[in-house]
């Protein structure tokens, strides 16, 4: 008797289980290479990655939908029904990091993401040339994008530089390595090297700092009465030279116009 009504209450209780559950959902599976969940697909630059979405256990034709992080992708006739390709080929750098997600047009809940884990050898850029007043601060930024993270080391005539307590500092971010020196000598001018390593690679960018001499500074007044008189000297001496300078121009034009006859 009471064995009964547990058999009838789990049964009647299994059959409301089945017909609460959407029907969408489960009679359509995704899979993603193979995968029926998220995941990291760990990758290399250069090369290419095709993603291959499937439908499992459907009854009918069912569309897929491909997004690029937030933006839909463009999918060919043909490719979009049961199962869908992407490829993303090349690779590159700014890729990593980058979601790509497989959605049932039906139920668009059904999904499975994958990011993407580009590994890439470290990538310097900077200013490359920099000229400095002596006595004025100057920054050497060199920006870097590996993955894995590279080590990061400021070389200056092929040895590790040395650092002047004061006046030399180093910053780091995810995505630069800084040099700053503050009051410039001459002997700060030269080559200094942005050194970084990763597991895969070492790469070297330089840095040329150019060191001028300081402009010096001069009193303004005694310029500005400098200039007046050597101002005045020279209309006083055009002025007392002008009948001389005119006549040689007579001559002078007196002279051409005979040549050119
Ligand atoms: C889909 O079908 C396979 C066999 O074809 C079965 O093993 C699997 O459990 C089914 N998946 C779902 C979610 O129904
Ligand atoms: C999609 O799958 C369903 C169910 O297996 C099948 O009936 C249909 O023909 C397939 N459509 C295409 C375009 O392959
Ligand atoms: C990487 O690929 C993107 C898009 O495919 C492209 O816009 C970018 O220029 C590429 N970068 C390099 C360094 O090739
Ligand atoms: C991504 O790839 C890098 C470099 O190969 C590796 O060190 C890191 O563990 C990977 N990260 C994840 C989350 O898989
Ligand atoms: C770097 O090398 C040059 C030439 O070899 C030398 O004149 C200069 O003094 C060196 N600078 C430092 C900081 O060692
Ligand atoms: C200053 O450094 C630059 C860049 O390395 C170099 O070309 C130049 O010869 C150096 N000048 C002096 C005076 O050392």
């Amino acid at each position: 008797m009471v064995r009964k009504i547990i058999r009838s209450l789990t049964a009647s209780q299994l059959l409301l289980l089945v017909l609460s559950l959407p029907q969408g959902r489960t009679s359509s599976v995704l899979t993603v290479n193979g995968r029926t969940e998220d995941y990291i697909l760990d990758t290399y630059y250069g090369i290419q990655a095709s993603l291959e979405c499937a439908v499992q256990n459907h009854t009918r034709d069912e569309e897929l939908l491909w997004y690029r992080e937030a933006g839909r992708v463009d999918l060919k006739n043909g490719n979009k029904i049961n199962t869908s390709s992407v490829c993303v080929s090349p690779i590159n750098e700014s890729d990593n990091g980058v979601s790509f997600t497989c959605k049932l047009q039906r139920d668009q809940t059904v999904s499975i993401t994958v990011v993407l884990n580009v590994t890439f050898p470290p990538l310097l850029s900077g200013n490359g040339f920099q000229t400095v007043e002596e006595g004025s601060d100057v920054r050497l930024v060199c920006n870097v994008k590996s993955n894995p993270q590279a080590q990061m080391l400021w070389y200056r005539n092929n040895s590790a530089l040395v650092l002047e307590k004061g006046r030399h500092q180093i910053q780091q971010t995810r995505e630069s390595f800084q040099l700053s020196i503050t009051r410039v000598k001459k002997s700060d001018n030269g080559t200094y090297n942005c050194i970084a390593s990763s597991s895969l690679k070492t790469e070297t960018m330089d840095f040329h700092l150019v060191v001028k001499d300081k402009v010096p500074v001069m009193p303004i007044e005694p310029i500005i009465a400098a200039c007046v008189v050597v101002f005045l000297t020279l209309a006083f001496a055009l002025l007392s030279r002008r009948e001389r300078i005119m006549k040689l121009c007579v001559k002078e034009s007196g002279r051409n116009s005979e040549t050119a006859l």
